[in-house]
């Protein structure tokens, strides 16, 4: 009959043959651990406020110019990943560029999203492409894109950076190349990508495509989200765990607007307050406005104007606007990591 075996050995014969193992670079699974029944992030919930970090940018920019600093960027990191990045797989960081500046043209295999927070009408340059900034726009610089930033105007440009570089040097897939000018030439026309991409619905008939699996469309303005926002939050509630909330997508194929990273908007009534739900999925969010909070992992983030708070993986949350005032959140996950790897699943229960 088949059954469990049971080995007696001493503590002095284990204790001999682990260091046996241990000097030949060999592990006993059975006693390493590493199996959890379900996912625990090392990250937490954070918020960080707006009051707090604005200041530290605005120093950065009196300390260190583009030439000493490749991006003046101030991380925000996880209490529980100090010094890393925000969440586990995403940064969301800070990047100020003052007027007269420009930062210099690079790309990388890291995939890039710029929320704009504040400034008018600074510009990114992707592969040749002149792109405008404004606050609550998001600006894409997909993995190994060309792009370089500049600020003409007379304020500063302050944006919030996006990237999953975190899951990039996890997966030991980064790579870095300087264009070799500090600018990129810049193509004819003003945002060429919504030109062909932007109509929603339409797109060029000539076009047959690109290899690339990311979005062509590399300018989302917030007049556009907000309006589609609005005009749906009139008669439909959404969805009970996020209130109105819409996707970016790659207008080619429907799917996310990176093949790493999705990014989405979300209205929220004064008053309202989401039911808890949670997914295998870190989020990174950022108050485009209003004030409220959300519980994370039974913990109470409040949150206002421009704040920018983190959920880890599995971690049940809920939303509440306690303002007079719509709220609207940008929020981007690795949700099409997860999914492309089987490894999505959502919870409402807890
Ligand atoms: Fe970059």
């Amino acid at each position: 009959m088949l059954k469990l075996s049971s080995i007696e050995s001493s503590e002095q014969e284990l204790k001999e043959f682990y260091e046996q193992l241990r000097a030949q670079n060999v592990t006993p699974a059975w006693i390493a651990g590493g199996v959890t029944v379900e996912p625990r992030s090392k990250a937490v919930g954070h918020v960080w406020h707006w009051r707090d970090v604005r200041p530290h940018a605005v120093r950065a920019a009196e300390l260190v110019g583009t030439e000493q600093a490749e991006r003046r960027v101030l991380r925000l990191t996880n209490p529980e990943l100090p010094g890393v990045s925000a969440s586990n797989t995403l940064v969301a960081n800070i990047q100020i560029v003052m007027p007269g500046e420009i930062a210099r043209a690079h790309r990388h295999s890291a995939s890039a999203l710029r929320l704009i927070i504040e400034g008018q009408g600074g510009y990114t340059v992707v592969n040749g492409d002149r792109i405008p900034m404004y606050p609550g726009d998001l600006v894409l610089t997909p993995n190994w894109t060309w792009h370089d930033h500049a600020n003409d105007t007379d304020q500063p440009m302050i944006w919030l950076d996006g990237l999953d570089t975190p899951l990039v040097r996890m997966l030991e897939a980064g790579f870095y190349e300087e264009f070799g000018q500090e600018r990129q030439p810049v193509g004819a026309g003003p945002d060429p990508s919504v030109a062909k991409y932007g109509a929603g619905g339409l797109r060029p008939a000539w076009e047959t495509g690109t290899a690339a699996r990311y979005s062509p469309l590399w300018h989302y303005p917030l007049s556009q989200a907000r309006a589609a926002l609005e005009r749906l939050a009139a008669e439909d509630s959404g969805s009970p765990f996020d209130g109105m909330i819409l996707e970016y997508t790659n207008p080619l194929t429907g799917g996310s607007a990176m093949p790493t990273i999705a990014c989405y908007i979300q209205l929220l009534h004064p008053g309202q307050h989401t039911q808890a739900h949670r997914h295998t999925c870190c989020t990174n969010y950022h108050v485009i406005e209003g004030s409220g909070h959300s519980i994370v992992g039974g913990q109470r983030l409040d949150w206002e104007d421009k704040d920018v708070f983190t959920i880890p993986t599995w971690t049940l949350h809920e939303h509440v606007n306690t303002g007079t005032r719509p709220a609207l959140l940008f929020s981007f996950s690795d949700a099409p990591v997860m999914k492309a790897l089987d490894l999505y699943r959502e919870d409402a229960k807890g």
